[in-house]
């Protein structure tokens, strides 16, 4: 029988690659959940919503009533939860959505998720997962030395990393408690085609483009370590399919830069990339901005265990990838307009209701 795979956040940067990646790569049918919130954008399905192996669910995943009905109508033999607020800035500035959505509707997700499990029998008990897709930033900063492996304690400093370290105790606690077959997993900082534009590598690209500033905090020596995003989601499905129930992965490429390291790659690229562009060099639009309050200094996975235990292993370098990226953004200025101009969310809104 064919697998249905309940996917959510299935609009959003990550999980709409999660999507496109299942769909070509599988013949199974996805139950794609998303709100719709600013960061959801159906533009990033190109083809898929006449597909009869994707549908599309406009629901809030703290609406238990309507997560209840999503699993008595789909019956989905597997979820991968990646529904969330994502961006730490907006939740220094506003933290309740992020407290919302990522802890009560994971809370929601288990429960509903529970509920199916419980009345299922013999292979499809069996075989059905859970996975909770979360980040690096739970475990906290690091110093110049050190990688986060799946035994570091978790020590979340943002609202933002702080809301998804409670969601993955809940996790882990609906394992531990009701048996409920989960696998979780913790990725380090995505990038790629699709990323909304105000997370660094788009806004960056998007600003250089049109001869604006491009903000660095503080120093610019804050180190993340960096992804390809259909690599991630490449990682993603081996988790869902073949992890150890109850257990944690960490994903990430081996790519650390600085922050300025990786605003200089791109203003490299969009100089070759775009020999038109009036504002090359675009390094000269580097401006330095008021730091990130609490700003965590290093980020860096020890990607070890999904390596050796399911055989992973990132396609991209940080070189690929970010010159797929860069040219990515220069051939889809549609999606680009669409999305700085907000007519991604009036087509839809008109569609699927606010
Ligand atoms: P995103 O912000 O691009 O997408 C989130 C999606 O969730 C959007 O489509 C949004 O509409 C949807 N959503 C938000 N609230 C919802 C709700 N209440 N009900 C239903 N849908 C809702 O985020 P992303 O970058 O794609 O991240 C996806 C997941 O991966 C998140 O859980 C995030 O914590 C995790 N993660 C992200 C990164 C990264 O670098 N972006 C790294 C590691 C882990
Ligand atoms: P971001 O893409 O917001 O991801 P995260 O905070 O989850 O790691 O930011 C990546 C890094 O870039 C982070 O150290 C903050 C920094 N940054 C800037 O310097 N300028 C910017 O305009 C943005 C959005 C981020």
């Amino acid at each position: 029988m064919t697998k249905t795979v309940l996917v959510t956040g299935g609009a959003g940067f990550i999980g709409s690659a999660v999507v496109r990646q299942l769909i070509a790569e599988t013949d199974w049918r996805v139950i794609n959940v998303d709100k719709l919130t600013y960061a959801g954008n159906l533009e990033s399905l190109p083809g898929l919503l006449g597909d009869p192996r994707h549908v599309f669910e406009k629901v809030d995943i703290c609406d238990a009533k309507e997560v209840g009905r999503l699993f008595r109508d789909h019956a989905p033999s597997a979820v991968m939860h990646l529904a969330a607020e994502s961006h730490v800035d907006r939740s220094i500035d506003g933290p309740a959505a992020f407290v919302e959505t990522n802890i009560v509707g994971t809370y929601t997700m288990l429960e509903a998720a529970r509920n199916h499990w419980d009345a299922l029998q013999n292979d499809a008990r069996e075989s059905f997962r859970f996975h909770h897709v979360s980040t690096d930033e739970v475990y906290g900063s690091l110093g110049d030395e050190g990688l986060f492996t799946e035994e570091t304690a978790y020590a979340p400093n943002s609202p933002y990393s702080a809301s998804k370290a409670a969601s993955d105790h809940l996790v882990r606690a609906w394992h531990h408690t009701y048996g409920l077959p989960v696998v979780t997993s913790n990725c380090s900082n995505n990038y790629g085609p699709f990323h909304f534009p105000e997370k660094l590598i788009p806004l960056v690209i998007l600003n250089a483009l049109t001869g604006k500033p491009l903000p660095i905090y503080g120093k610019g020596d804050n180190v993340r370590d960096w992804l390809y995003v259909e690599d991630h989601a490449r990682a993603l499905r081996l988790v869902m399919e073949k992890g150890n129930v109850g257990e944690r992965y960490n994903i990430g490429a081996h790519s650390e830069r600085t922050n300025l390291e990786v605003v200089q790659a791109v203003c490299s690229l969009l100089d070759e990339l775009a020999p038109e562009s009036p504002y090359r060099p675009h390094a000269q639009l580097i401006t330095w901005v008021k730091d990130r309050p609490g700003h965590d200094q290093r980020y860096a996975i020890d990607a070890s265990k999904i390596e050796r235990e399911l055989g992973w292993k990132p396609q991209e370098t940080f070189a690929s990838g970010l010159r797929k990226t860069v040219e990515w953004y220069l051939a889809n200025q549609g999606w680009v307009h669409n999305v700085t101009s907000g007519a991604y969310r009036a087509w839809m809104s008109a569609r699927y209701g606010t």
